[in-house]
């Protein structure tokens, strides 16, 4: 059984170094941060524990700089961030357990918040090998001094085996924090006791990414409604022409099968019915809606790509949605980033706003996306922080992160 942040302010935290590790890979432009959701989602933790006089040691990673030093990765403009938004005192370091890192983890005033350097800047934090993580773990806890002790709350981790999501928790007295509890229970209740009728919207560009999800939901969710890139290889398992749309050859056989054995198992599939073709990536392209089975009646011929579904399957998708009690959505449903091919995920999101539904939205694409198509987070029943972790959650893994807390 996982002990709960609650646990450790009630043990009293005043005056000790409490290690936190957070999610804050967030997207930049440049220095910009461009959805401060996870930011955001980090802060209660953080301002409890410097309300309870905590000193407060942070480790976040952001993208992939692959175990060096890489000044567009680094963490210093989620910090800012975190600083801007923060009514508690936060100081960054320069490297990550480094002689900074050391020198101002030793300086923390009670109630004060360092934020180390990018955790994936150290090729130790990701290795593969036990002994080099755990390395780096000890030098991570020894940031904490006497009586420290960790708290995870990067749900957006918790399914790597890294050593500050994992090894770090097998060397200190280690807590779940607020953000990762809440999200297991929110994914805990939809996977195994969902409100019916369950629907799942499920969208993005790679069916190969999703196949153990889709398996996992099959005879769980009621309804699986897929769209964007993923729906082509659908498509094409049905028989359909699919022109230059993106497809995963190689996973029609799976889908085959799923588009078998679903309906015997209870789970209806619904693919788009009609599509908006374009001959270019572009919000300039020539576009064409038609039906998914006659892609060759139209003007735009048998070399089209399908970026988006068209407005009957939004109509269709929007009255699955209105029936439903839960929604879990994972993914966008067309090519959103370009306004030409965003009216489909504007639509499934503009569902999910409209309907009675508890709405949960999993993984960082879809977050991002209803962000920047200009929803508000509170028009959401949950907004996963996790895009991996919320997918592997679905998909009935053991998250080595949750695993290492005895949750
Ligand atoms: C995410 O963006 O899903 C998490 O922050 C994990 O990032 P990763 O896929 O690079 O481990």
């Amino acid at each position: 059984m996982a002990h709960a942040l609650d646990e450790l302010i009630a043990e009293g935290v005043s005056g000790r170094h409490v290690l936190v590790r957070s999610d804050l890979n967030v997207p930049l432009k440049g220095t910009t941060v461009t959805d401060d959701g996870r930011v955001k989602a980090s802060l209660p933790v953080l301002k409890k524990l410097a309300d309870a006089g905590a000193r407060v040691i942070v480790t976040a990673h952001l993208g992939r700089p692959k175990g060096k030093v890489d000044p567009q990765y680094s963490i210093a403009p989620a910090a800012a961030r975190l600083a801007e938004l923060a009514d508690f005192n936060v100081v960054v370091a320069t490297d990550v357990v480094g002689e900074d890192a050391q020198a101002k983890a030793a300086a923390l005033k009670d109630g004060e918040v360092l934020v180390v350097e990018n955790v994936r800047y150290d090729a130790r934090e990701t290795s593969k090998d036990d002994t080099e993580r755990g390395a780096f773990a000890d030098e991570l806890v020894a940031l904490t001094g006497e009586n420290g002790a960790y708290v995870d709350d990067a749900f957006g981790a918790v399914h790597r085996k890294h050593a500050s999501v994992y090894d770090v928790a097998k060397r200190l007295p280690s807590y779940l924090g607020d953000l990762v509890k809440k999200e297991v229970d929110v994914l805990a209740k939809t996977l195994n006791n969902p409100e019916r009728p369950f629907v799942v919207v499920m969208g993005g560009s790679k069916v190969s990414d999703k196949l153990a999800v889709i398996d996992n939901l099959i005879g769980k969710a009621d309804t699986l409604l897929i769209g964007g890139g993923m729906g082509y290889t659908f498509a094409a398992a049905q028989g359909y022409k699919v022109g230059k749309s993106i497809l995963e050859e190689d996973q029609i056989e799976n889908v085959q099968r799923y588009l078998k054995e679903a309906p015997e198992k209870g789970t209806e599939i619904i693919i788009a019915s009609d599509i908006v073709w374009s001959d270019d990536f572009s919000n300039d392209a020539n576009t064409e809606i038609r039906p998914i089975e006659d892609l060759e009646g139209g003007k735009l011929g048998a070399e089209a790509e399908g970026l988006d579904i068209g407005p009957k399957t939004r109509e269709i998708f929007a009255e699955k949605i209105k029936g439903a009690k839960t929604v879990f959505w994972n993914g966008p449903v067309g090519v959103f980033e370009i306004p030409a091919f965003s009216e489909g995920t504007k639509s499934v999101a503009q569902a999910l706003v409209s309907s009675e539904a508890f709405s949960i939205i999993g993984g960082g694409d879809s977050a991002s996306a209803v962000r920047n198509l200009g929803f508000d987070d509170a028009q959401f029943g949950h907004i996963s922080t996790g895009g991996g972790a919320s997918l592997e959650y679905i998909e009935g893994k053991t998250l080595p992160g949750l695993d290492a807390l005895g949750a």
